[in-house]
């Protein structure tokens, strides 16, 4: 059994729901979720496992798309299936797909205080460009804005295989 990824499609959304409302302390609602499948801009991937009866998502991501630029939104992977590769595979997934539509500038923000995603967007060469002071009105954490810029095509491995999830 591997996990693979796929676009974000509306039967995806109670999974992806459940793994956002365990994953971040102010979550997007299912409505949030929904109208961003719709968007033009938008770019909504998850990582599925195919279990025969059905599809168990293990993570997703979001992004929007305006002209070379690319702001990812949300990354979350379910809690049971974190430092398996799945994270990794959905950004690399989403910077392929995006790269091909002629965008090259990718940024985002996190939580100060949220080091595994510090550390996961650094092992990305994702760089610090600045700091936002109280972004977060729920802690008034600082966010830490980050860039990434990608020159060249960027190889893909989209699946992740069972050894790694440890079926
Ligand atoms: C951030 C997140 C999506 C990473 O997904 P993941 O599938 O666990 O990440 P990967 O297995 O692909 O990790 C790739 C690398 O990132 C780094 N990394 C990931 N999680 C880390 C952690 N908890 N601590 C330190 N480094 C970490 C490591 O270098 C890791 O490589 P390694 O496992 O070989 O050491 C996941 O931790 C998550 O869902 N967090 C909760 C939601 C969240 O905070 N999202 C980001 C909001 S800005």
């Amino acid at each position: 059994m591997n996990a693979f990824i796929k676009k974000m499609e509306p039967e995806h959304l109670e999974d992806v729901v459940a793994i956002e409302t365990s994953s971040f302390p102010a979550p997007w609602t299912r409505k949030f979720f929904s109208q961003d499948i719709d968007a033009y801009y938008g770019r909504n991937f998850v990582s599925v496992l195919d279990r025969g009866t059905g599809e168990k998502v293990l993570g997703y991501i979001t992004a929007w798309v305006v002209y070379d630029e690319c702001t990812i939104n949300k990354i979350a992977c379910d809690c049971s299936y974190r430092r398996r590769g799945i994270g990794s595979a959905l950004l690399n997934h989403l910077i392929k797909e995006v790269y091909i539509q002629g965008v090259k500038y990718f940024f985002l923000e996190t939580r100060q205080l949220n080091t595994a995603a510090v550390s996961f967007y650094q092992e990305f060469g994702f760089i610090r460009k600045s700091i936002r002071k109280g972004y977060y009105s729920d802690t008034k954490e600082d966010a830490i804005v980050m860039e990434l810029y990608v020159s060249e095509p960027v190889e893909c491995e989209g699946d992740v295989k069972a050894a790694a999830l440890n079926f």
